[in-house]
């Protein structure tokens, strides 16, 4: 039960970046984006409108989104958590944009420095503005498996954390295991539990993080169950800097590999993806963390 085709998410140039020691100039981040372009991915996950001092290494979205060039037919969303940020997109001549709520208190508190509850009533006037001004909007769900401060989460409280979330308005809610600990027997329960609740794969996305080495396992039991939009960064680069223990995204090079492996359709060119991930290792002076990047980039 395999979809003939998938949507692959590239989060590189955010989740990617949002995490770097380093600060990453503004021209590195245009050149990644282009390359991303070219190698025939259709999402590219561009920036965020955070605040500056949570998350320094985003601070250039307005001068980043000045100066790219948009390709044709490639779609650039970028995350907004407030209406502070939602000017500032909407300035920056955004099309599409993302919330991203917490499943647990904990998270929601070190993140948004909101309670879970609180954390709607900062969305809810985004997502309503956004609606008007006929924008899409993608919810990301943080934590659906398991919390550093919290341990595991029950499955019901992800499902009714999401539930509000496509209530509210979103059009997608991407399902975030932001440290990585999940393994496919659970994104099975997860998945089920959604159906459960009347809430169609087709609304659904996945995000993983490689964490525990259990990204592509945990990808291919959503791909089973249907899901066609699967999160991925370019070189397996990533982490959330305010979760304990996050690392990298599914890399994905590794995805490509897998899907191709399945025959499932993903329109990207392998070899330039693989390119352009030795590229920004070398931009970042490490090398990529994927098992594909090193096999075929001669690294
Ligand atoms: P806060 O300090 O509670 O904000 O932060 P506030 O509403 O109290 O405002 C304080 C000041 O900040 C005000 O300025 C605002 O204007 C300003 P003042 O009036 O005092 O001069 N301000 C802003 N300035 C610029 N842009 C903004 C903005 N908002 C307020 N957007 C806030 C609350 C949500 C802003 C903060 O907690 C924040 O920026 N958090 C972002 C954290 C983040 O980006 N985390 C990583 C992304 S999530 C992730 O990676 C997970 C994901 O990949 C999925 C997964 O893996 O699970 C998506
Ligand atoms: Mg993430």
């Amino acid at each position: 039960n395999l979809p003939a085709a998938v949507t692959i998410w590239e989060v590189g140039a955010r989740d990617g970046l949002q995490n770097e020691q380093e600060t990453v100039p503004v021209e590195v981040k245009i050149e990644f984006l282009r390359r991303l372009a070219d190698a025939g991915l259709g999402v590219l996950e561009a920036t965020s409108f955070v605040h500056p001092k949570w998350v320094p290494q985003l601070a250039d979205a307005t001068d980043l989104l000045d100066r790219l060039e948009r390709a044709p037919g490639v779609r650039y969303p970028v995350l907004v958590p407030n209406e502070r940020g939602f000017d500032r997109a909407l300035e920056a001549g955004v099309a599409e944009i993302a919330i991203f709520a917490s499943a647990t208190e904990s998270f929601s508190r070190r993140n948004l420095n909101r309670g879970l509850d609180e954390q709607f009533a900062m969305f809810d006037p985004v997502v309503r503005r956004a609606v008007d001004e006929g924008l899409s909007v993608r919810g990301y769900l943080s934590m659906c498996f398991g919390d550093p401060w919290e341990g595991p989460v029950p499955a019901e409280q992800v499902v009714a954390v999401g539930a509000r979330l496509l209530e509210m308005g979103c059009d997608q809610l991407s399902l975030g295991d932001t440290i990585g600990v999940a393994t496919p027997g659970q994104v099975e329960v997860l998945l089920g539990g959604f159906t459960a609740a009347g809430i169609g794969v087709d609304r659904l996305a996945v995000h993983f993080h490689d964490t525990y080495g259990q990204a592509l396992a945990n990808t291919y039991a959503a791909l089973r169950l249907g899901v066609s939009t699967i999160d991925s960064s370019a070189g397996g680069l990533g982490g959330c800097p305010y979760a304990k223990s996050a690392t990298g995204n599914l890399a994905t090079e590794d995805l490509v590999w897998m899907l191709d492996g399945l025959g499932i359709r993903h329109g990207v060119d392998l070899a330039a993806l693989v390119d352009t991930s030795v590229w920004m290792a070398g931009q970042l002076g490490r090398p990529s963390p994927s098992g594909v990047v090193r096999a075929l980039g001669g690294a």
